[in-house]
C-alpha cells in the first residue's frame, strides 16, 4: 500500500499514463511477493510500528524499489534505508557498484546519496520514463574488486 500510494502521488504524474497504469499493476502485493520468491530482497524501514520506507535490490547490484511515505519525506529516512540496504550486497558480494533507473523525482535525492546518471532520460521498456544512475563505492583496502 505504502509503494502504491507513493507512486501515484509521485511518481504517476511524470509518466504516460498506460505505463503509468502498467507500473502500479508491477507493484500489486501479488507480484512483489513473486518478486521476493525469484530473490529480490526488501527492506523495510519503521518508526515504531509504522512502516515509513520499502526498498528493494535485485541481484545484490541494481536498487529496483526505494520508497518513502509522503509524510515521512525530508527527514533523511531515504538516506538511512539506503545505507542498510547496501550492507548486504557490500557484505555478501563484496559490490562496490550500484545502478538504478530514477524516476524523474527522484534523481537530485539520489545524486545527494552519490548516484550519478550514466545516460540521458529515457523510456525503459515498460515505457517508464526514467534517467540511468550508478553508483561506484571505494575498493576496500585488501579486497579484490
Ligand atoms: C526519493 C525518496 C525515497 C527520498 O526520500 P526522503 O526520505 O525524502 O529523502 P531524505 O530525506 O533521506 O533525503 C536524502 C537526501 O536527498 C536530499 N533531498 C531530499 N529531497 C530532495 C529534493 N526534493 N531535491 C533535492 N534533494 C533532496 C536530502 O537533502 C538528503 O541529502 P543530504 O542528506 O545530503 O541532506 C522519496 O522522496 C520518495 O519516496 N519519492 C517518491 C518515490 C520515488 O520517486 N522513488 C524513487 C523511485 S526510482
Amino acid at each position: 500500500m505504502l509503494i502504491r500510494r507513493v507512486t501515484r502521488r509521485w511518481i504517476l504524474p511524470d509518466q504516460p499514463r498506460e505505463a503509468g497504469q502498467a507500473l502500479l499493476l508491477r507493484l500489486s502485493a501479488k507480484v512483489l511477493r513473486e518478486k521476493i520468491i525469484e530473490g529480490q530482497r526488501f527492506y523495510l524501514g519503521f518508526l515504531d510500528d509504522v512502516l515509513v520506507g520499502v526498498s528493494a535490490m535485485r541481484d545484490d547490484s541494481h536498487l529496483v524499489h526505494f520508497f518513502v511515505g509522503t509524510r515521512y519525506q525530508g527527514r533523511g529516512y531515504a538516506r538511512q534505508l539506503w545505507l542498510r540496504t547496501l550492507q548486504d550486497p557490500v557484505r555478501r558480494a563484496n559490490t562496490r557498484y550500484f545502478t538504478l533507473n530514477a524516476t524523474r523525482c527522484a534523481v537530485s535525492v539520489y545524486m545527494r546519496l552519490g548516484f550519478r546518471a550514466t545516460g540521458p532520460e529515457g523510456l525503459s521498456p515498460h515505457g517508464v520514463l526514467t534517467t540511468p544512475m550508478a553508483l561506484t563505492l571505494p575498493a576496500l583496502p585488501g579486497k579484490r574488486a
